[in-house]
């Protein structure tokens, strides 16, 4: 009765399972995977959203299915001020990042396609792809003195490949996509006929020191799709915004632009209230992102400060953006047997291979939003789970 593309629904892990029973028996969990920044105490409060939300309007849906243009006029001038010119005609709003996902794969690929991904990556792609029928074929991200880069022996077509996936920066790895890659990028793109989609979901969370390469979203040479939204760029993820910039070149973008807007009229998914509030949330975000920069620069000292003190000899990858720390175990560590027994501990880590971080150095994917007592307990926690492991 049901369809083929929910088969990941059938299968749950171990660790998931015991994390479940544990929370059904009534004990902690400690998750120090919680990437909500509202969880983390960064929120916008009710004062300052509310008069944002009730904004004269709210009692109307314009038609346009690109979106409100007071809303994608905000968008284009965020892109101005990082140095790139999108025209509001280029831009789609969407639900969130994960919904411009789906209509992109929708508007390349027809089901059976192909998309490249890189790998490690965001876990969700898999679940987005495969709600739209489409299979993802994973070329590799590897470490060489100390920065991620395209393995590009692991970059390969068939008739069925439609797009190259970019996540700029990384979840979890934190990388920028270089210059180097981004030119392998365009080149491969562009002699096998692909386009290009780019996540910039965490643009604006580079490292202290750390020079961001920019956006994506002048590209003027193929035709790319940028990704973004508030969830993590005005970290309001409850306001449920996203947008899709369509770049390169005009021919390419006018039709794909043609396209994407019957998509976008078939679900009309933008709240206006949310829409009217953009602007403002927009304009005022960067003292929150300061925050969890800050935030995220504590939690990852507060880590390199246990990997130090600790006999654990585990080590923390360097993070040259985003939200996210990478714990290296020590070699032989088995992942599972350290997770378990770090949940009978009472605290939740993903294991790197759930990002498909490489098997050969065992790892775990932390958030660095954890607030800073959290942080500390669950490392004491880790700490003695490693012993027992
Ligand atoms: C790299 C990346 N892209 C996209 C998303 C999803 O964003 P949204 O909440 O806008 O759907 C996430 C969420 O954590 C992410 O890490």
């Amino acid at each position: 009765m049901f369809s083929s593309r929910l088969s990941f629904a059938d299968t749950t892990n171990a660790l998931s399972k015991a994390k479940a029973k544990r929370l059904a028996a009534g004990l902690p969990v400690l998750d120090l995977s919680d990437s909500n920044p509202a969880n983390a105490g960064f929120a916008w409060s009710a004062t300052d959203l509310g008069p944002m939300l009730r904004r004269d309007g709210i009692q109307r849906q314009d038609p346009d299915p690109l979106g409100l243009a007071s809303a994608r006029t905000a968008v284009s001038d965020y892109y101005s001020s990082r140095g790139a010119r999108v025209p509001v005609d280029r831009l789609f709003l969407t639900a969130s990042t994960s919904e411009a996902y789906s209509w992109v794969f929708k508007l390349l690929c027809n089901p059976g396609d192909e998309v490249l991904v890189p790998s490690p990556a965001y876990p969700l792609l898999e679940v987005i792809a495969a709600l739209e029928g489409v299979t993802l074929r994973p070329y590799q991200l590897v470490q060489l003195a100390g920065e991620w880069v395209i393995d590009i022996t692991t970059l390969s077509v068939n008739r069925q490949t439609r797009a190259i996936l970019a996540i700029n920066p990384s979840n979890p790895t934190g990388a920028f996509v270089g210059r180097r890659d981004r030119d392998v990028l365009r080149g491969f793109a562009l002699k096998n006929g692909l386009a290009i989609v780019c996540d910039e979901v965490f643009l604006d969370y580079p490292a202290e020191g750390v020079a961001s390469p920019g956006t994506w979203a002048g590209e003027a040479n193929v035709l790319t799709f940028v990704l973004s939204g508030l969830s993590k760029v005005a970290l309001a993820p409850q306001l449920k915004v996203g947008w899709i910039v369509v770049a390169g070149p005009a021919v390419a973008t006018l039709e794909a632009c043609r396209r994407l807007e019957h998509i976008a009229d078939a679900y009309l998914s933008v709240n206006t209230p949310a829409q009217l509030a953009l602007p403002d949330l927009l304009r005022r975000a960067e003292p929150l992102r300061a925050l969890v920069r800050t935030r995220v620069a504590q939690g990852e000292a507060t880590l390199r400060a246990w990997t130090t003190a600790s006999v654990t000899g585990c080590t923390v990858l360097p993070r040259p953006a985003g939200w996210t720390g990478i714990l290296t175990l020590p070699p032989g560590v088995h992942e599972d047997r350290f997770l378990m027994n770090a949940l009978s501990e009472g605290v939740w880590v993903h294991p790197g291979y759930f990002y498909g971080m490489p098997t050969t150095v065992p790892s775990v994917v932390l958030s660095l939003l954890t607030p800073p007592d959290g942080l500390s307990a669950g490392l004491q926690a880790l700490d003695r789970a490693l012993k027992r492991t």
